[in-house]
């Protein structure tokens, strides 16, 4: 895989050490800078949309409501190819409704760049749309409550592409128990749409263990392969 020179600059700030063939950038770096941005639709003009996101601002279907300062929706762009899907909002998300906002959300940032991807382009969304207190793991009955709201979700944005960060994003999407380090590496298939799923780990677990990150890039390169075998 070619990498440009923003490219190599998120490898780096994912710590990843990355050869590159001595070469003149020049090229590299207008086709960084001259990137072209499809518009993002943020669903604000799509009733059934925004009647979803109501309907899971109101929620309190599970005992997690009590706890929230708000739900966290998801964002992006409904028509994006790529959904990236974690497990739920922490203190950050809570606080500011927006999934992956905290030192997570901002590696995951750098992974979406490092495979030429901006946080706009993507949707971004949660297995629960409320907060665990603690931020201990859901609850199965947690996850039943929530899992309607991103099964429409997903059948909504239609991506071409799942990628579950995490084990409990990739175990409840795909309902299994296999451990993250047996499941990355294989494509999945969300069965409602035949959508191909990788399984990459969380970027909070990058955090504390960076020794892994080559792994994800690993995962990453992955999903991009199968994104472009498919368009
Ligand atoms: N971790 C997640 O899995 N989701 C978030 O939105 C934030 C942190």
């Amino acid at each position: 895989m070619g990498l440009n020179i923003t490219q190599q600059c998120y490898l780096q700030k994912m710590g990843i050490d990355i050869y590159v063939p001595r070469q003149d950038h020049a090229a590299d770096v207008v086709a960084a800078i001259g990137q072209v941005h499809t518009p993002v639709d943020t669903g604000i003009d799509r009733p059934e949309w925004e009647s979803l996101r109501k309907q899971v601002a109101a929620c309190t279907k599970c005992e997690l409501h009590k706890g929230r300062i708000q739900t966290v929706f998801g964002v992006g762009n409904v028509n994006a190819d790529w959904m990236i899907i974690g497990e739920a909002p922490g203190r950050d998300e809570d606080q500011q409704g927006e999934p992956f906002v905290g030192r997570a959300g901002k590696l995951l940032n750098a992974m979406l760049h490092a495979i030429g991807l901006q946080r706009e382009q993507v949707f971004i969304a949660n297995i629960l749309k409320c907060r665990p207190p603690g931020n201990r793991d859901p609850r199965p009955e947690e996850v039943v409550c929530c899992e309607g709201y991103l099964k429409q979700q997903i059948a909504m944005i239609k991506p071409k592409i799942i990628l579950a960060v995490g084990r409990i994003a990739a175990q409840n999407l795909l309902k299994v128990d296999t451990p993250i380090g047996q499941m990355r590496g294989n494509r999945y298939e969300y069965p409602e749409g035949n959508i191909p799923v990788v399984v990459t780990y969380h970027p909070a677990y990058l955090l504390r263990s960076p020794g892994e990150k080559r792994k994800s890039w690993q995962d990453l390169q992955m999903a991009m392969k199968i994104y472009n075998s498919l368009i």
